[in-house]
């Protein structure tokens, strides 16, 4: 869209399940800052709204393992992250939050609306249910066997072990991660949006936007083009945390999470801008433009497009500016391990260093595949880049200024034409940053942002005011004037990126306001203009300080605190009830097509029998024959892969997650208890 009246920003609302770290600035936070800092530079009429997500099946969980309400978890994380944005100068309009009055009553609102005007078909499905909980059980709450690898633990919508999503009636063995009961099927309605008759205007959206970024427009068509096409989506949900569902039969239920979170975006405008907030919303002048984290990518495109087609009156994205995931170190940034670098750290660690971080972050990026953070790298954008480019050349331009004419910009220059082409050079890459901006490459804009001081240090190596003062002062005094342009340009440049920064070099320079429109001027510093006081830009980081960081990391890996919390109570009785025995693999083979499972023939002394165990990709058949094992001896025989297991055998398991056989020693015998 050319021109706009005016621009909504929105940056994905986080989940309140715990504090940011650097994959979160680095996947939309930051660029979406970058973006609004500059259209704000261009005086251009702009919203970034943004907001804490406090439903979803994930904070409840946590509520649940802590013994806390829901409520208690968002309360204790909202907070922090907003702080944490605040810190590192994510400057929204406004950061809400979706559990406030406001959403709830304009999430429920935008849902009566398609209600009534018959947007959503009511059908009903069968949903586990627990009997001993009394509640619906969603994907998250319901645990059994993998189909396809056999592994315990998988989860209703996905098993962590072998990566296949599920669904809940996939399972072997479902049992309610609530109560450890055998849900049962039960018939439920729920409201659902049809995507597949939708799709005919989805596509057409999209054809309007071939310009996204590949990454995006390329999932979008993959999900319209897939087999079946898109199918309807449940936008109600059994479950206690939420949207209540506001309509008749809606009682116990409440609004998927992906219907409620992204009217957030609108709620919090509503909240911001009071009774005006339609005009970011409904008018067609508006440029709507979301940053949001691939994993977020059908939401933003296909869903909410479609809730608000379906709602009218609203203008769609423009654009949908994705980034793909950053690592840390060459491993996937992980909350639950402790994989990441968190904001709230870092600033003990490095305070007064946020730009330093926006820096390497906004070098780095995952723009068009996922990217790689590095404490080294991190190091070496501190000391070679803005130490000793952009702060030596601001350095050498006050101290010069300071030493020669007392901190004012001499008057009568005479511009030589290598100054001029100097000054020039301002204009070239200031559009260059301009253009990146705009299209939303930021890598790029930053990297044309460090050229222009890269010209400047470059200007003063061949120009030499330091000898050139001894024998020319009268050119000295151009050449100190022509560079001191350069400085203010990269004053008002830094802004969207280094915000920090920038305010330290309009202070240094005497600047009034910093305004893009500066650069359009013949010269930006007048002569006679009177720079202000200055301090170091950047400081060196020592191999020591990034050393710590890594050690830090590496201890996580090493404690890796990954373990499961313990189950419920039981009572001795209970145990008791168990009956381990002990026994020996006198036979092990492969079970066809099943890449985890060994069919275990077992002595128990008194009787032999056949057990199917997850441990092929261990253990070889033939390495294993001769073993002690624990056998539990009364469990109830299940079917896998058409062969009946009588039992299961016990197995540890390293941090790394490899096998181990709980052995019951050399010499215990045979069918004797293990107790
Ligand atoms: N909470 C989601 C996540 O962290 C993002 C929600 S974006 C919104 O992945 F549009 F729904 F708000
Ligand atoms: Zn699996």
């Amino acid at each position: 869209m050319n021109n706009p009246k005016r621009y909504t920003v929105t940056a994905a609302l986080p989940y309140a399940n715990g504090p940011v770290h650097i994959g979160h600035l680095a996947g939309c936070y930051l660029p979406a800052d970058i973006y609004v800092r500059y259209l704000r530079l261009r005086g251009k009429d702009v919203r970034f709204v943004c907001g804490s997500d406090e439903h979803g099946v994930p904070i409840t969980i946590k509520a649940k393992k802590e013994g806390v309400t829901p409520q208690d978890i968002v309360d204790r994380y909202h907070g922090m992250m907003k702080n944490a944005f605040a810190d590192f100068g994510i400057d929204f309009d406004i950061y809400s939050r979706t559990s406030s009055k406001v959403h709830h009553e304009n999430a429920s609102e935008f849902f009566k609306t398609l209600y009534e005007k018959g947007a959503l078909v009511e059908r009903e499905t069968q949903q586990y249910y627990d009997a001993e909980a009394k509640q619906f059980l969603a994907d998250r709450y319901i645990t059994g066997t993998c189909p396809n690898c056999s592994h315990d633990g998988a989860y209703g919508d996905q098993c962590e072990n072998c990566g296949t999503s599920l669904s809940p009636t996939d399972l072997i063995n479902p049992k309610s991660a609530l109560s450890g009961a055998i849900p049962e099927l039960k018939g439920t309605k729920n409201w659902f949006l049809p995507l597949d008759k939708l799709s005919p205007k989805l596509r057409a959206y999209l054809d309007e936007h071939k310009d996204w970024k590949s990454n995006v427009y390329g999932q979008c068509k993959s999900w319209l083009d897939s087999g079946d096409g898109l199918q309807p989506r449940a936008m109600t949900r059994d479950l206690d945390w939420g949207v209540p569902v506001p309509v008749e039969g809606g009682e116990g239920k409440v609004l998927y999470v992906w219907f409620d979170a992204p009217i957030g975006y609108i709620s919090a405008t509503r909240e911001l801008e009071g009774e005006n907030w339609e005009q970011w919303w409904k008018d067609e002048e508006t440029k709507l433009v979301h940053f949001i984290g691939k994993d977020n990518i059908v939401f933003h495109c296909i869903i909410f497009p479609a809730m608000l087609m379906e709602h009218g009156g609203y203008v769609l994205a423009d654009n949908v500016p994705a980034n793909e995931f950053l690592n840390l170190e060459g491993d996937k940034i992980s909350t639950s391990r402790n994989w990441a670098v968190w904001l709230h750290e870092y600033l003990e660690d490095f305070p007064g260093k946020q730009d330093v971080l926006r820096y390497a972050l906004g070098s780095t990026m995952p723009e068009t595949k996922d990217n790689d953070f590095t404490w080294k790298d991190f190091q070496a954008r501190n000391n070679n880049e803005l130490v000793a480019i952009l702060g030596n050349f601001v350095n050498r331009v006050m101290v010069l200024n300071k030493k020669y004419y007392d901190g004012v910009l001499p008057e009568g220059v005479t511009l030589s034409d290598e100054d001029k082409s100097t000054l020039a050079g301002i204009k070239i890459y200031a559009d260059r940053v301009s253009k990146g901006i705009e299209n939303y490459k930021f890598r790029d804009a930053l990297a044309e942002f460090m050229n222009l001081a890269r010209l400047g240090n470059k200007y003063l190596a061949e120009q030499e005011p330091w000898k050139l003062v001894k024998t020319d002062a009268e050119r000295t005094k151009t050449v100190m004037f022509t560079a001191s342009q350069i400085a203010a340009s990269l004053a008002v440049l830094a802004q969207p990126f280094l915000p920090h920064t920038a305010e330290k070099l309009k202070s240094f320079l005497a600047i009034d306001e910093l305004e893009w429109s500066l650069l359009d001027q013949e010269l930006i510093l007048k002569e006679g203009h009177s720079l202000g006081e200055f301090g170091i830009l950047f400081d060196k980081i020592e191999d020591k300080e990034v050393d710590a960081q890594i050690e830090k990391l590496e201890a996580t890996k090493n404690a890796d605190p990954d373990y499961e919390s313990v189950k419920e109570e039981i009572q001795f009785d209970d145990f008791q009830k168990i009956d381990l025995r002990v026994g020996t693999i006198i036979e092990a083979v492969k079970v066809p097509k099943a890449k985890k499972l060994l069919n275990l023939t077992i002595d128990l002394g008194f009787e032999t029998r056949t057990i199917l165990s997850g441990i092929a990709e261990h253990y070889t058949a033939e390495e294993i024959v001769g073993k002690k094992v624990t056998v539990v001896a009364n469990l109830a025989p299940r079917k896998m892969r058409g062969i009946e297991s009588q039992g299961m055998i016990l197995m540890g398991e390293t941090k790394e997650g490899k096998l181990t056989f709980a052995d019951p020693g050399q010499e215990a015998e045979n069918g004797y208890p293990v107790a």
